[in-house]
């Protein structure tokens, strides 16, 4: 018994080990924009163009060597709404970010902004950038609507506005705001993109091809009541925001997608096939009901923001802002609690993960931002408060029950697996949360394994 107890300490602590692979790749106390001069930046500041403490980073996206960073309006005082770094640019870790496509976009002088306050963009492969801007600036201040929300596509090889889809009337509904953002994007002629409305929830489908967009309804949108108490480092508050990560897995034999989502207050996930969502007659016709696909539950607390499915390895990355965590979930496998696990987790580091992206290069790429400091308390410009971290695919996913094994395992593993074979067994089916169960489903994967 001893033994046993012993051998699965050092298990647990051999598989908790590749867990909190990531590092800090940029931290911003506030965020900067590059000006023209030193000159212009402060009569940006002086005239209340830019106020450094209302800007906050939301969204990420990496193409080429750019990433770029959403900076939403929540209130006055945000120059620029969609801005980039630049990956070739080593010399600093808290680099000011030039705003996209340019300052001209983001003018508020103009009657009709290009871009009011975007929540996220998606790069496709087939070089555009697909960018989701809610239009509605200061929703914690002064509330401004500039009109309905657009879908604006730019083309990457030189910044040019493609296309530009304002939402019509009918697809936007009292207290709407798309915030999430799917692209599939296997034929570049004829891609969709799926924009997750979470005020008023609902999923709007454009087809580029046909240059319009539909709505689709269904009860999987809504948030669960008993799923809006978020508590996160000593800020206690209730949301209840319906469907918020959605995110697609690669072509399937059919040619569609399937989409995976959730709505932010829920600890569920759920699919459907994107055949249903961008057939217009299908997807919005009441028939559809039972297409959509209960996946499971996360177990408590796990409400989930930001998803992205690595297309190459098939690994779902998730976001859990009540546990300051990333974790994944391999699509291969069933949707249980053993087959989920901890990528990161950090009180410090990665206080409200925002969003989740793997790039080309197959590196995961996580952004934290405080935003419930950010919107119930205030943030302290003397410290840290914006972070961005990476970690290869490969890295990040060590050691987890999304790591793909090809190899055996080390004898000595074999080993403690026999003596621990019931202690585990006992282990693996009481876990209730997946903060409790991420260093047990490393143990259990070992297991079967072995076997
Ligand atoms: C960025 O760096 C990579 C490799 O370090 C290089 O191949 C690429 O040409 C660079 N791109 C730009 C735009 O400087
Ligand atoms: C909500 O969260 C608070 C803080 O964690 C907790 O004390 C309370 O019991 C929770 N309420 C419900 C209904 O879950
Ligand atoms: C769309 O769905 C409708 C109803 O099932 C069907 O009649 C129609 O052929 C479909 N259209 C296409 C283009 O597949």
């Amino acid at each position: 018994m001893l033994r046993a107890s012993l051998g699965l300490l050092l298990l647990w602590a051999l598989a908790a080990q590749g867990n909190d692979n990531l590092r800090v790749a940029y931290e911003w106390r506030e965020m900067d924009f590059k000006y023209a001069s030193p000159d212009q930046r402060w009569s940006a500041i002086e005239r209340g163009e830019f106020k450094p403490a209302n800007v906050i980073p939301f969204g990420l996206e990496v193409a080429g060597h750019r990433l770029f960073v959403t900076l939403p309006r929540w209130r006055a005082g945000v120059p620029a709404s969609l801005g980039y770094l630049d990956l070739n640019d080593t010399s600093s870790k808290m680099p000011a970010l030039k705003p996209f496509p340019s300052w001209q976009a983001h003018s508020q002088l103009e009657t009709e902004p290009e871009l009011v306050s975007p929540f996220r963009v998606k790069a496709d492969r087939c070089g555009r950038l697909w960018v989701l801007d809610s239009r509605i600036s200061g929703v914690l201040d002064k509330t401004r609507i500039y009109g309905a929300p657009q879908l604006l596509v730019y083309d990457l090889h030189n910044d040019d506005l493609l296309r530009r889809h304002v939402l019509p009337a009918d697809q936007v509904k009292q207290a709407s705001l798309f915030a999430n953002l799917a692209v599939e994007d296997s034929d570049c002629e004829n891609s969709f993109a799926y924009a997750a409305d979470l005020g008023n929830p609902g999923l709007v489908v454009y087809s580029w091809k046909d240059q319009e967009s539909w709505r689709v309804q269904h009860h999987f949108f809504h948030p669960d009541p008993l799923a809006g108490n978020f508590s996160i480092n000593g800020i206690d508050f209730q949301w209840d925001d319906g469907l918020y990560g959605l995110t697609l897995s690669k072509p399937l034999e059919s040619g569609y997608s399937t989409l995976y989502f959730h709505p932010l207050c829920s600890t569920m996930e759920f699919t459907v096939d994107t055949g249903i969502l961008r057939n217009k007659t299908l997807a919005t016709s009441p028939e559809i009901y039972r297409e959509f696909k209960v996946l499971g539950s996360r177990g408590s607390n796990t409400q989930a923001g930001a998803e992205f499915l690595d297309p190459d390895t098939g690994v779902l990355f998730y976001t859990l802002p009540n546990l300051n965590e990333v974790a994944c979930w391999r699509t291969a496998t069933d949707f249980t609690h053993n087959s989920q696990s901890r990528i990161y987790m950090s009180n410090e580091y990665l206080v409200f993960p925002s969003d989740v992206k793997v790039d080309d290069q197959k590196r995961l790429w996580v952004l934290s931002n405080q935003l419930p400091v950010f919107i119930y308390d205030e943030l302290y410009a003397g410290s840290i408060n914006f972070r961005i971290l990476t970690a290869s695919v490969k890295e990040a996913i060590e050691n987890t029950a999304c790591e793909i094994r090809t190899s055996p395992l080390p004898d000595i593993i074999n080993k403690f697996g026999d003596i621990l074979n019931t202690n585990i067994n006992l282990k693996t089916t009481s876990g209730a949360s997946l903060l409790g169960v991420s260093s047990l489903v490393g143990l259990s994967l070992l297991m079967s394994l072995r076997i």
